[in-house]
């Protein structure tokens, strides 16, 4: 055990290692093509662009560089308005950075983290079962392997649900509101939730005040939002639409 605190936890990053090698890669080869063909060097200048915009992004993700993600994290757990008592899930939970702080911050509450660990990302249960480890709350915490399209949960079974960042990501999900419903469908009445994504996307979710209005429509009781994407943290590169430009905060109590 005292092998393992003195480990430290790996949460990965939002910008992959993989979307960096790429854009490498490709910068290279149309280096290389434009001593061939002029032309390229215009494509190999736009791809390192690319690959110098993701390095930065990454690096002010990171710990060393500010840890922009931990604190827009921290947001979601700021909007939730919950007691601590019972059973948390966090949707999407990536290598359980949200799942373990919910855990100490609520030190009777049991937390559930599912995710699909799949696609681009470089996440996996093994690793937030070691994370869970290093931060001493093994005891508390699980995962499961599920889409948040159907979640493998009884109706009104939780008390509160938390997400960051995955909603617009749900692939099997035509309409992403539907991927919100269930995520209110497995919160218990009185439960608490607060979910985080692109909401201000309006190619996404439409306008925000019809997606309230439709989220009250479902029976929830009080439902409001939180637009995130200006927080004072954020560097300005880093609020293109793409990366945390649209993002925002839906968190209430069903
Ligand atoms: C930007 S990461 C966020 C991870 C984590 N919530 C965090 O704050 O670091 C997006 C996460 O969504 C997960 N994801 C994407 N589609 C999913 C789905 N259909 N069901 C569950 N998780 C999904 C990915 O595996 C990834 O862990």
């Amino acid at each position: 055990m005292s092998e393992l605190r003195a480990k430290e936890p790996d949460y990965g990053n939002w910008v992959s290692m993989k979307l960096l090698y790429v854009s490498g890669l490709v910068s290279i080869l149309l280096l290389c093509f434009s001593f061939i063909f002029r032309a390229f060097i215009v494509g190999a200048f736009l791809f390192i662009s690319v690959l110098a915009y993701f390095a930065y992004a990454r690096y002010k993700f990171s710990p060393r560089g500010g840890n922009v993600q931990a604190q827009i994290r921290e947001l979601v757990l700021d909007r939730l308005d919950w007691d601590g008592e019972g059973k948390a899930l966090d949707i999407g939970c990536g290598n359980a950075p949200l799942t373990i702080r919910m855990a100490k911050k609520f030190p009777n509450a049991h937390v559930v983290g599912i995710d699909y660990w799949g696609g681009v990302w470089e996440y996996s249960k093994s690793v937030c079962e070691r994370n869970a480890g290093i931060a001493g709350v093994s005891g508390r915490v699980s995962f499961k392997k599920a889409s948040a399209s159907v979640l493998p949960f009884e109706d009104e079974s939780i008390n509160a649900a938390v997400s960051n960042l995955v909603f617009h990501e749900v692939k099997d999900a035509k309409d992403k509101r539907d991927v919100i419903k269930e995520a209110l469908r497995v919160i218990n009445k009185g439960g608490k939730f607060a979910f985080q994504d692109l909401f201000l996307e309006k190619r996404v979710y439409g306008e925000v005040d019809d997606l309230l209005e439709t989220i009250r429509g479902w029976g929830i009781e009080s439902v409001d939002f939180q637009d995130t994407s200006h927080s004072s943290f954020i560097p300005n590169a880093l609020r293109l639409p793409f990366m945390v430009g649209k993002i925002g905060i839906l968190y209430g109590k069903k």
